[in-house]
């Protein structure tokens, strides 16, 4: 679809796949709303922003998507745009050590999970006949299994297996989601972006940071190669009304078969809910 003119909400827009996904976007005549944690990295985004779309009202709402009174306040500050054409779930880390925030919850399982269950569904009213979702997930899910007993990893912590399960959860929750929007006309898709050198990993901690920090140079992609899917996902007339999806590389390509348990993607929906309060 033509982007001129369109909304796009992206969280995480600070840096790595989403920074690139929303100068992009705003080239191509986006106006780009986006969550961010750090005032002179969000300062950043909007510089590029201005010079990627100069007449757009490009907007930054500041939250730490940690914390689900921050994912409640800033769903509700983007609620507050009367129409958004493409919602962008991208803000996501790795947590080497386990951390609990405020709320009890994991660190991990709240940001990489909690927060794109809770802004979805507070923008949901927002997302009209044509509006697309796209949920940035991985790879990494593989090998991944949900314990519904142990959602906040209080048990045997180790940082990598923690971020899958947190990935598994993204493709569970697009699958449900796609369910329960079928015949409305918006779509929700999910995507593997490649190993791409970003920030990821920097501020992991431990051992993890130490791992992506050599294999960065070694095996990554560009922050622009790792964005194309998200970009494709979020504009490409190709994938109008697909919807329920996993993408790689522009291409539907099939997760796990844990990711594709129906029943697991609907009491995973039900916990956040009740999570969510
Ligand atoms: N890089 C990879 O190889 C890879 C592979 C598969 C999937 N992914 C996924 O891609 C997505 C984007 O990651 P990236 O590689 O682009 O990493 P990145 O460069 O570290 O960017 C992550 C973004 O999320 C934001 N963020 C992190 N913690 C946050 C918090 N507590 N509250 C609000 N925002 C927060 C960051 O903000 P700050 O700028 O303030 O840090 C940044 O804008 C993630 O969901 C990740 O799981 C990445």
């Amino acid at each position: 679809m033509s982007m001129q003119g369109k909304t796009v909400v992206i969280t995480g827009a600070t840096s790595g796949i989403g920074e690139v996904a929303a100068i992009r976007l705003a080239e191509q005549g986006a106006r780009i709303v986006f969550t961010a944690r750090d005032k002179a990295r969000a300062e950043g985004t909007m510089t590029a922003l201005r010079k990627a779309n100069a007449k757009a009202d490009h907007a930054v709402h500041m939250a730490d998507l940690s914390r689900l009174s921050e994912m409640k306040r800033v769903g509700a500050e983007l609620a507050r745009e009367p129409v958004i054409d493409v919602l962008v779930n991208n803000a996501g880390a790795l947590f080497n050590r386990r951390q609990e925030t405020e709320d009890g919850l994991e660190m991990t399982f709240a940001l990489n999970h909690m927060a794109y269950f809770v802004v979805t569904n507070l923008l949901r009213d927002k997302l009209k006949p044509g509006a697309r979702i796209v949920t940035v997930a991985s790879n990494a899910h593989r090998g991944a299994r949900l314990d519904f007993d142990d959602l906040q990893n209080r048990r045997n912590y180790v940082g990598f297996p923690v971020y899958s399960k947190s990935k598994l959860c993204n493709i569970l929750f697009n699958r449900e989601l796609a369910r329960r929007l079928s015949g409305s006309g918006v779509t929700a898709n999910a995507l593997h972006p490649g190993f791409v050198a970003t920030r990821f990993g920097d501020d992991s901690g431990g051992i993890m940071r130490t791992v992506l920090k050599v294999a960065k140079p070694i095996g990554a992609i560009s922050p622009e190669e790792g964005a194309q899917t998200i970009l494709y996902l979020a504009s490409s007339p190709q994938v109008a009304g697909v919807s329920g999806e996993y993408f790689y590389e522009c291409k539907p390509t099939t997760p796990t078969a844990e990711a594709r348990n129906d029943e697991d993607a609907k009491r995973l929906w039900e916990l956040s809910e009740e999570l969510a309060g």
